[in-house]
């Protein structure tokens, strides 16, 4: 996902333009706004987290782009793409370097493993919008 951040700044088109270049594929993409409950849903596995609020209320606040993308070695690629969770220790170059504002603010998310990543998918999308 680009979250509500990266949205609100513009910063879609150069996301895309450095995970594109990365090599990954698109295989599913669109701008979509979540629910409260939808946030809730989707990070219900940090609900117990003192910034469980704080997340929520950023996650629903604009809309995100939510994208599938297809590579060898996807999650752990696109995880070394987006650098740390918190942007203060992401390396350099990476898109959390470059678009993120705080550790809650962080510009992306990517999934942390291939199941989860089905899970989050399907969570975003119907089949026929995947390609
Ligand atoms: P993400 O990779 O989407 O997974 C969980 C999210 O919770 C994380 O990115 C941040 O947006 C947020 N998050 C993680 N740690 C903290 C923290 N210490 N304080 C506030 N938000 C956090």
């Amino acid at each position: 996902m680009l979250k509500p951040d990266s949205v609100e700044k513009g910063n879609i088109g150069a996301i895309l333009e450095k995970v594109t270049a990365s090599g990954f594929r698109i295989v599913a993409m669109k701008l979509t706004q979540l629910t409260k409950a939808d946030a809730e849903a989707f990070y219900a596995v940090h609900n117990e987290r003192p910034f469980f609020g704080e997340l929520v209320n950023y996650m629903t606040r604009g809309p995100i782009v939510a994208a599938i993308l297809e590579k060898e070695n996807a999650v752990q690629d696109f995880r070394t793409l987006i650098g740390a969770t918190n942007p203060a220790e992401a390396a350099e170059g990476t898109i959390r370097n470059m678009f993120a504002e705080s550790i809650s603010q962080n510009a992306v998310h990517g999934s942390d493993s291939d199941e989860n990543a089905g899970i989050e998918g399907a969570f975003h999308f119907s089949e026929r919008e995947m390609f």
